[in-house]
C-alpha cells in the first residue's frame, strides 16, 4: 500500500507552471481554454472587457491573473506582456483569441460594423502578435497562437467581411511560421468550424440551424484542440489546425 502525500503526476500536467496570455477570455472558447489550461496548473493572465467574468475565473483556480480593457487599445498588449513578467517572471504561450463576427452582403454590410470587426480581428491581433513576437525573439522560445477560423481558409455569401478579416490572421502567420523556421518560437492558428458560444448572439437564427448542423463544437471541443497544440514537443509544430463538426459540410 503507498502511503504519504500523492505527488502530481508529471505526464498529467505537462504544462505544469508555464504561463499563458489569452486574450478573449471572458467567453465562449477564451473561457473554456482558461479553465482547461488552469486546470492543467498553467498560470494565467486573462483579457477581456467583462471584469467580472475574468474575477469569476481568476477566482476558481491559483495563479490566474487578470486585466480588463479593449483590446484594440494601443497599449493592451504590452500591458499584458508587463502583468505575465510581473506576476510569473515570463511568458510561454500567447493566445490571441477576442474576436467578433459581423456578416453581411458585401453591398449591405453595415461598414461601420465592418471597420470595428477588422479593428479587433486584424488589428488588435497585429499589435499582440508584434508585442509577444519581441518578448518571444528575445529568449529564442515562446508560442503564438491565434483563434482563426475555417473562415480563414474558406468564403461563403454574407461572409466576406469576416473571412477576409480570418484570412489576413492565416497570413500573418503562415509567414510568421517561415520567417521563424530557424528558431525557438512557434505559431499556431487554431481554425475551427461552428462553436455554440455567444459569437452568434446577434442573429436571430443561429448558423447551426439556417446551415444545417446538428451539432455544433463546444467551446472546451476547441480548448482541448488549443491544448492538444501547446502539449506538442519543442521540434513539432502544428501551424494550422481546422476543427470542424463532423456534419459541419462547408
Ligand atoms: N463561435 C464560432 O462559431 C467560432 C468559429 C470559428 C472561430 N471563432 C473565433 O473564436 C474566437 C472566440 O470567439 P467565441 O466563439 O468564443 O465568441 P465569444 O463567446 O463572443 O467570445 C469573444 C471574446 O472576445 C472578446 N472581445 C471581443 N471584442 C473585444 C475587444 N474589442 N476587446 C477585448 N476583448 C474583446 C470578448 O470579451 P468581452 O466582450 O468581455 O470584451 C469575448 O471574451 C473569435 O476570434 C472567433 O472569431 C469562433
Amino acid at each position: 500500500m503507498v502511503t504519504g502525500p500523492v505527488l502530481p503526476d508529471a505526464t498529467a500536467y505537462p504544462l505544469a507552471g508555464r504561463v499563458a496570455v489569452i486574450t478573449g477570455a471572458s467567453s465562449g472558447i477564451g473561457m473554456a481554454a482558461a479553465e482547461k489550461l488552469a486546470a492543467a496548473r498553467v498560470k494565467l493572465v486573462l483579457h477581456g472587457r467583462r471584469a467580472a467574468r475574468l474575477a469569476a475565473t481568476a477566482q476558481k483556480f491559483p495563479d490566474v491573473v487578470w486585466l480588463e480593457g479593449d483590446l484594440v487599445d494601443g497599449d493592451a498588449a504590452s500591458r499584458l506582456l508587463e502583468m505575465a513578467l510581473k506576476h510569473f517572471g515570463t511568458v510561454n504561450y500567447a493566445i490571441n483569441n477576442a474576436g467578433i463576427n459581423h456578416t453581411g452582403t458585401i453591398d449591405q454590410i453595415d461598414l461601420d460594423l465592418l471597420c470595428q470587426m477588422v479593428r479587433i480581428n486584424v488589428e488588435a491581433a497585429y499589435r499582440f502578435t508584434y508585442t509577444f513576437l519581441k518578448h518571444f525573439q528575445q529568449e529564442n522560445s515562446g508560442h503564438l497562437i491565434h483563434t482563426t477560423s475555417v473562415m480563414g481558409h474558406k468564403v461563403r455569401e454574407t461572409a466576406g467581411g469576416y473571412a477576409g478579416t480570418k484570412h489576413a490572421i492565416e497570413a500573418l502567420c503562415e509567414a510568421l511560421r517561415i520567417e521563424l523556421a530557424r528558431s525557438g518560437v512557434r505559431v499556431s492558428c487554431i481554425a475551427p468550424g461552428l462553436v455554440r458560444t455567444e459569437l452568434h448572439r446577434d442573429l436571430d437564427v443561429h448558423p447551426s440551424v439556417s446551415r444545417n448542423i446538428s451539432r455544433p463544437l463546444s467551446a472546451a471541443d476547441v480548448a482541448d484542440a488549443i491544448y492538444w497544440v501547446m502539449c506538442q514537443p519543442a521540434h513539432i509544430n502544428i501551424p494550422q489546425l481546422v476543427v470542424l463538426p463532423q456534419d459541419h459540410a462547408i
